[in-house]
């Protein structure tokens, strides 16, 4: 696939199929993290001088249309992160078609979500044609990673009616998430935590024969994994509970970890260490988050929600952490890093 790099926006119509999916509780988004990931591509798109920016996202999983989801609530915050930002409650209608019409250069319009609508889950390609013919876009750009484990009509039907282009955030995560399984820099440590050991083990077992060390931590570690591997660690000694729950790595296990990380040139991390939402447990989640953060020249990748989230929060605390991929991807990443069909970008 060609970047927006490759095709000539200025004075164009350009309709971006984003992934804002965002958490919302009582109405109100709690974390932005994917609309902030999303920025570097609508900046380029009004730099190289786009003369309409028309957005798309799904939003939660509504059955039909439901206000609660409404993509308006993105459109807002986006509003406030770049300026310029509108909102249409359509996708297809003749009042899309108007305000497309109207918006002056580098302005943004965001269509409604478009899981209002059947023909997105469907991956028809006759309602991504409703609403080509209202935007009459004459580039398509995809920048929605997240959704590209999903065959739907704006990721994939799409590709049977216009050329798509890959946004910057699309074309960042395939090529650091393509890196670590082709082509890592050695030493490569795969840090795997989390609680289901039925999602993180084909991890393990994809990683144990690609990375020099693979460690397994973890509620999946406290439940006693047992590695079929030499080169795989599993932490042995825990911090617990007065009830003697395994809730976070122990000093030891701690200790070996961070020495893999200093040591390491390329490090991919999912899932949590500990019962980190609990401040008591999330030492070693901290620690592994802070190193990776800190290092200077190596590929750090994180992906998973709630180790992204963590890392997020950390980071409001120490804005010099520096990551090479927070990836927007949960389900999408594990999906790639496995190497499964991504209906989205075949
Ligand atoms: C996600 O949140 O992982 C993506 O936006 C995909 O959403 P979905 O799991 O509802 O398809």
């Amino acid at each position: 696939m060609k970047t927006i790099r490759d095709v000539d926006v200025e004075d164009k119509t350009v309709l971006v199929r984003v992934d804002m999916n965002v958490p919302l509780e009582n109405g109100e988004i709690t974390s932005d993290f994917r609309l902030r990931a999303s920025l570097p591509t609508l900046e380029y798109l009004r730099e190289a001088g786009a003369a309409k920016i028309v957005l798309m996202t799904h939003l939660g999983r509504p059955e039909g249309y439901d206000e609660k989801f409404s993509s308006e609530v993105v459109a807002e915050r986006l509003n406030e992160l770049i300026g310029r930002v509108y909102f249409v409650d359509g996708v297809d209608s003749k009042e899309v078609a108007e305000k497309v019409e109207a918006l002056k250069a580098g302005e943004i319009l965001m269509l409604q979500n478009l899981r209002f609508y059947e023909g997105e889950k469907k991956n028809s390609a006759e309602f991504m044609q409703g609403i080509i013919e209202a935007v009459r876009p004459d580039v398509y750009v995809n920048d929605a990673f997240a959704v590209s484990h999903r065959a739907h009509a704006s990721v994939a039907a799409v590709r049977e009616l216009m050329p798509v282009y890959m946004g910057l955030l699309l074309e960042k995560e395939v090529e650091n998430l393509s890196k670590v399984v082709n082509n890592p820099a050695r030493p490569f440590v795969v840090i795997i935590g989390g609680a289901k050991v039925e999602d993180k083990e084909p991890l393990v077992k994809k990683f144990a024969p690609i990375a020099d060390t693979v460690v397994v931590a973890g509620k999946i570690a406290a439940d006693g994994y047992a590695a079929q591997a030499d080169n795989i660690y599993v932490v042995e000694d825990f911090d617990e509970d007065a009830e003697g729950n395994r809730l976070d790595a122990g000093p030891l296990a701690t200790a070996k970890i961070a020495s893999l990380i200093t040591d390491a040139s390329t490090i991919l991390w999912n899932g949590l260490l500990g019962k980190a939402e609990d401040p008591a447990f999330a030492t070693a989640s901290t620690i592994v988050a802070e190193l990776m953060g800190e290092k200077e020249t190596a590929t750090t990748v994180v992906c998973g929600g709630d180790t992204v989230g963590f890392v997020e929060g950390l980071m409001e605390e120490h804005p010099l952490l520096d990551y090479t991929l927070l990836s927007t991807g949960g389900g999408a990443a594990l999906e790639f890093l496995l190497g499964n069909k991504m209906p989205g970008l075949e």
